[in-house]
C-alpha cells in the first residue's frame, strides 16, 4: 500500500513528475519566506509581510483548486485531477499559517485576538473561511470519502466555492488603496463559476464559442468592477467625466496592466486552447461518408 504521506507517488506507488513538480509549487512560497527570513529581507515589519505572503497564497491556491476543473474538461489537462487535493490542502497550511502568524503578531494574547476577530468584519470573515477549509482539509481523504459515500462529499466540498467568496470579500475589505489584485482574482473566480454554470446547463464540457463568450463576459464584469472600484477609491468624482479616464488608462500600458484583460487572455486561451482540440479531433476521428445510394442497394 502507497503511504498516504508519500505525496510525490501516485496511486501505484509510482514518482510521478507532476506530484514533484505540484509539491515543489506549493513548498516554495514558504521555503522563500523562511530564506527571506533568514537574510533580513522581510522589510521594516517582517510579521506582517509575512501574514501577507501567507493569506495572498491561501487563496491563491484555494483558487488554483477550482481551476482545475475547467483546465482538466477545456484544456485537456486531464491529470491534474490527480494533484487538486493537494492543493486545496495547501491552501488551507497557509490560511492556518496565516492565522498563527496573526496571533504572534498579537504576542499570542488570544483573548485579544478573539477580542479582534469578534469586532471586525473582514476579521470575522477570514475566520468563517477558515473554519470552512479546516472541514475541507479534514475529509480531504479517502477515509473521509468512503465514509460520507461520493455524493455527500462531493455535496460537502462544493462549500469550497463559498469560502472563495469569503476569501475575496476579506482581500478587498484589507486594501486599503490599490484594489487591481483582488479585482483580477474576483475576475478569474467569476470565469470559473460561470464556466461550472454553463457545463452544468449544457450537460457536459464547453465548446470554444461558449468559452469565447464565457472570456468575453467575464472579462466585461471585471473591467465594469475594476472601474466602480476605481471611481470609489478616487472619492467619487463625476461619473461621465471619469469614464474617459478609465478608458484612456486601460489603453495606456504605463498605467500599468488593469485586471479586466489577464481575465480576457486566460480566457481566451481556453477558448482557443478547446478549438485546437476540437479540430484535432475532427481531424483523427472524420465523420462516416455517406454511402452512394446505388452501392447501399
Ligand atoms: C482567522 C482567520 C484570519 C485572520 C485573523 C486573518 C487576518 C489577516 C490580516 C491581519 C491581514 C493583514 C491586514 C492588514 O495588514 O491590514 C490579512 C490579509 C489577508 N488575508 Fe487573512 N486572515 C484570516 C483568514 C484568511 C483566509 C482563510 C484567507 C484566504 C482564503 C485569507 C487571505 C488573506 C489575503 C489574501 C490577505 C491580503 C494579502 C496581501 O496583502 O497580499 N485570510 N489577513
Amino acid at each position: 500500500m502507497v503511504s498516504s504521506l508519500a505525496l510525490w507517488r501516485d496511486r501505484k506507488g509510482q514518482v510521478s513528475p507532476l506530484r514533484v513538480a505540484t509539491l515543489a509549487v506549493l513548498l516554495w512560497p514558504a521555503l522563500l519566506g523562511i530564506f527571506d527570513a533568514s537574510r533580513g529581507a522581510l522589510g521594516g515589519r517582517p510579521l506582517n509581510e509575512v501574514i501577507h505572503r501567507s493569506g495572498w497564497w491561501a487563496l491563491v491556491f484555494l483558487l488554483a483548486s477550482l481551476a482545475v476543473t475547467p483546465l482538466r474538461q477545456a484544456g485537456g489537462f486531464a491529470r491534474l485531477f490527480d494533484v487538486r487535493r493537494m492543493i486545496g490542502v495547501a491552501a488551507f497550511c497557509y490560511a492556518a499559517l496565516h492565522l498563527t502568524l496573526y496571533v504572534a503578531d498579537q504576542g499570542f494574547n488570544l483573548l485579544k485576538v478573539v477580542g479582534e476577530i469578534v469586532s471586525r468584519l473582514y476579521l470575522t470573515i477570514g475566520f468563517v473561511a477558515l473554519l470552512g477549509l479546516t472541514v475541507l482539509a479534514a475529509t480531504s481523504n479517502d477515509a473521509m470519502l468512503k465514509r460520507l459515500g461520493g455524493l455527500t462529499w462531493r455535496r460537502l466540498h462544493q462549500i469550497t466555492y463559498a469560502i472563495a467568496v469569503l476569501g475575496l470579500v476579506h482581500f478587498f475589505q484589507q486594501t486599503k488603496a490599490d484594489i487591481t489584485q483582488p479585482t483580477l482574482f474576483a475576475g478569474l473566480f467569476v470565469w470559473m463559476m460561470g464556466y461550472r454554470l454553463l457545463s452544468r446547463a449544457s450537460e457536459g464540457a464547453l465548446g470554444w464559442p461558449s468559452l469565447l463568450g464565457l472570456a468575453l463576459l467575464a472579462a466585461a464584469l471585471t473591467f465594469a468592477g475594476d472601474a466602480i472600484g476605481l471611481w470609489i477609491t478616487a472619492g467619487r468624482p463625476p461619473f461621465l467625466g471619469f469614464l474617459p479616464l478609465y478608458v484612456g488608462a486601460l489603453l495606456d500600458p504605463d498605467l500599468g496592466i488593469r485586471p479586466g484583460w489577464p481575465v480576457l487572455g486566460a480566457g481566451l486561451a481556453v477558448a482557443a486552447l478547446e478549438a485546437f482540440r476540437s479540430r484535432r479531433r475532427r481531424v483523427a476521428s472524420p465523420r462516416p461518408r455517406p454511402i452512394p445510394r446505388a452501392a447501399a442497394s
